[in-house]
Order: C-alpha cells, then structure tokens, then sequence
C-alpha cells in the first residue's frame, strides 16, 4: 500500500479557513470557484502533502563543524565522544544559551525546513541534560511552535547522554531524569513522546527501559533511539514497552524486525545520519516494508550525526541505498510520519478535513522529488492555506 500514491492527474483542492474542504478532478472544483475566491495555479506541477519529518533535534547552540573537519581527517564519531565532544560539545553550547539565542539560532533551521517542503516536525531536546537547561529547550519548542509557520512535535530527551559532571554516578543522572525532569516535563505539558538514545556507551537497555517506564507512567508516548551503532536490542525493547516508533536500526536483525511487526511499531528510518557519518551500513527498509510494518522517513537533523534538514535528501538516499521506490519513501515521509505522531487525521495527505499544509513542487512527474538530489523542488510551500514560503524565480 505505501506504493499507493491516489494521484489525480489533473486534480484541485478547495481550502476553506486552512483545512481542506474538497480535493479532486479539476472538472469537479472549478465549476464551484467564486469570483472572490484565491486562486492559487500550480502550473502542472506536482502537489504533495507538506512533509512530516518525525525525528528532528531542531534546536541546540553552536555547530559542530570543527569535528567535522576532524572526522574528514579520519577521526570517527565515537572517538570524538568518548574525548568529550559529540553530544557533550553542543551540551556545553547550549547549556550558556539564552532561551531567546536558541529561539533564534532556530529560526534559521525552521527556515530551511519549510523551503525544503516540510511542514511538521518532531522536535528533541537533548542538549540540556540539566532539569532548567531540558526544560529551556522544550520551551524553546513551544515558542518557534507558536511563532513560525512550522509545526513542532516536542519530545523529551534528556536520556540523550550522561552529561560530564554525572560521568562517574551515572545511576544519579537516571534518577534524576525519572523524578526530576520527567515529571516537571509531564506537568507543564511541554512534551508528547519521551525518547533515550539507547546505545552501547551510552544508555543500557536496563536503563532505558527504566527510564520508559517512568515516562509511559507519565502519559507520554514513547520513541526510542534503537540499534544505530550496534545491536543492542532496542528494537526488541521498543517492543516490550509498546513504543510508537523505534528509530535508526543500523543493525536490527530479522528478530528485532519480527518483535516490531508483532507489537504494531512504526520504524522511523534515518539514512542522513548514515550518510553524513560516512557509514555504509543502511537500515534493512525492503525486509521492514515487505513484512508489513509502516515506515518512516526523517532527517534526524541534528549539529553532529545529520547535519541536514532536507527530507529530500532521505527521500533521495532511501532510493539509492535502501531499495524503497519514490512512492514508498514519499508514503513514508507524509501520512506514515504524521500517524507515527498521532496527527494522522489532521496532516500527512491531501484529503477533505485535513489541514491545508501542501507543497508545488517545480516538477511534474512526482518522482523527480526523490531522483533528482540536491534540488530544492520546492516552488511553495503552504501551511492551513496560507503561504509560507514562495522560491523567487522559476524556469
Ligand atoms: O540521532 N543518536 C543520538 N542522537 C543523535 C546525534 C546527536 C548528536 O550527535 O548531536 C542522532 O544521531
Ligand atoms: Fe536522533
């Protein structure tokens, strides 16, 4: 089904105080167009869903670009963590940030996403690690929520990493994140979903699952950062606890894929951090697919692993490497992604009651979005009707 794209050749969408009120044939909406009604011509191009990327770490402080001239001279990704840099360097930045610098270092991003086509983001903290400096960024969410176009999906994070001061009482820094933060994350409602980057080196099967536990008691929903690096059972802990999504699965074995499909969760595939590692050990997407399970397409844009917000890219990385046609990886970056963030029936697809959030994408065969790469095709982009974003020149 996720070849199935319900495409209308020459189609039309009536859009009424931002939601859609018809979509279909040209022949049916344009008798029923009034005078004083916007007209906006697409041009025979294509007309898609705004994109929904569901795993994005959106707002931290600085970059990350001095590691990544080290890993250009051959450096790796775990020997920069393990001498304090990765995560525990843009840590460091983000904890002496404002919330008013983050807001606006973020801006920039939520730029780049909308001229990218994306609409909806999931959005991370993890960079705080501090109960003030997890609560600033969640905040930080909730403010570029309200004041630029895109929407923002907040998730908490703060079992992102064991900050530098906790390195030598780890077990301090879960309790912490398990009665401290979470239930003041819980009680201010400024998260959806939890998330732990379970991994070897950094948050052990045990500790995450404590640490999921103590958020699904909360009420929030649960993602978790599984199998990237190695494979060390996330898959089949996400499954345990009744995740919505399991994330990266570098390395899930057939098992893990098994323990998916059996508890109904929606693996979210991130092949720009991949990519922008330099690895070449891609997510098993054709096994995953064909079993039955609902991909899910995403950046991952974050200052070290995935420096990149272009979900065309993914779409495009999807096709070359991981064997998932245009219309699958488009499937999986649109209605897949919007369920996997509980706002399946109101983004995600052009369809009657849903928001008015689409793109015109400068092309008019729908898989030159995934084929052509490094192309923003966006032309415009529209969220509840309005538009947001609009390329100044075309050919
Ligand atoms: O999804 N895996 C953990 N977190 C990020 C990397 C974050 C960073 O390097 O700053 C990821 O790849
Ligand atoms: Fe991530």
């Amino acid at each position: 089904m996720m070849r199935e794209l319900s495409i209308i050749e020459d189609g039309a969408m009536l859009v009424r105080d931002g939601s859609i009120e018809r979509v279909g044939p040209r022949s049916e909406i344009e008798p029923i167009i009034k005078a004083d009604y916007d007209v906006v011509d697409a041009g025979w191009r294509v007309v898609m869903p705004g994109f929904v990327d569901a795993h994005t770490h959106p707002v931290f402080a600085g970059t990350r670009v001095d590691e990544y001239e080290l890993r250009a001279l051959g450096a790796t990704y775990q020997e920069i963590a393990a001498r304090g840099g990765g995560i525990r360097s843009t840590v460091r930045h983000t904890r002496a940030a404002t919330l008013e610098s983050l807001v606006k270092e973020s801006r920039r991003y939520s730029q780049w996403f909308l001229r990218n086509g994306t609409t909806t983001v999931e959005a991370k903290s993890g960079y705080g690690l501090t109960v003030e400096d997890e609560l600033k960024i969640l905040r930080a969410v909730k403010q570029l929520n309200e004041e630029t176009p895109l929407r923002y999906v907040p998730t908490f994070l703060g079992a992102h990493e064991i900050p530098e001061e906790y390195s030598e009482r780890r077990e301090d820094y879960i309790a912490l994140v398990i009665e401290e933060m979470l239930p003041r994350v819980a009680k201010e409602k400024l998260a959806e979903y939890a998330d732990v980057f379970c991994e070897i080196g950094v948050f052990t099967i045990e500790e995450s699952r404590r640490i999921l536990t103590g958020a699904r008691e909360l009420g929030l929903g649960l993602r978790l950062h599984a199998d990237q690096l190695s494979l060390s059972g996330g898959a089949r802990l996400a499954a345990e606890l009744g995740a919505v999504t399991a994330d990266h699965l570098e390395h899930t074995d057939a098992d893990g894929i098994a323990a998916l499909l059996s508890s109904g969760i929606q693996p979210v595939l991130l092949p720009c951090s991949v990519y922008a590692l330099g690895h070449t050990r891609y997510p098993a997407a054709r096994e995953m697919i064909d079993s039955g399970l609902a991909v899910v397409l995403a950046t991952d844009f974050n200052p070290g692993s995935s420096p990149t917000p272009s979900i065309l890219m993914a779409l495009s990385l999807a096709s070359t490497h991981m064997k998932m046609t245009p219309a699958e990886s488009i499937t999986a970056a649109t209605i897949n992604a919007a369920y996997s963030l509980g706002r399946g029936d109101f983004v995600g697809s052009l369809e009657a009651g849903k928001r008015a959030d689409f793109v015109i994408h400068d092309c008019s065969d729908y898989r030159e979005v995934a084929y052509f790469f490094g192309v923003e095709h966006p032309l415009a982009v529209f969220i509840d009707g309005r538009e947001v974003f609009r390329r100044s020149s075309s050919a």
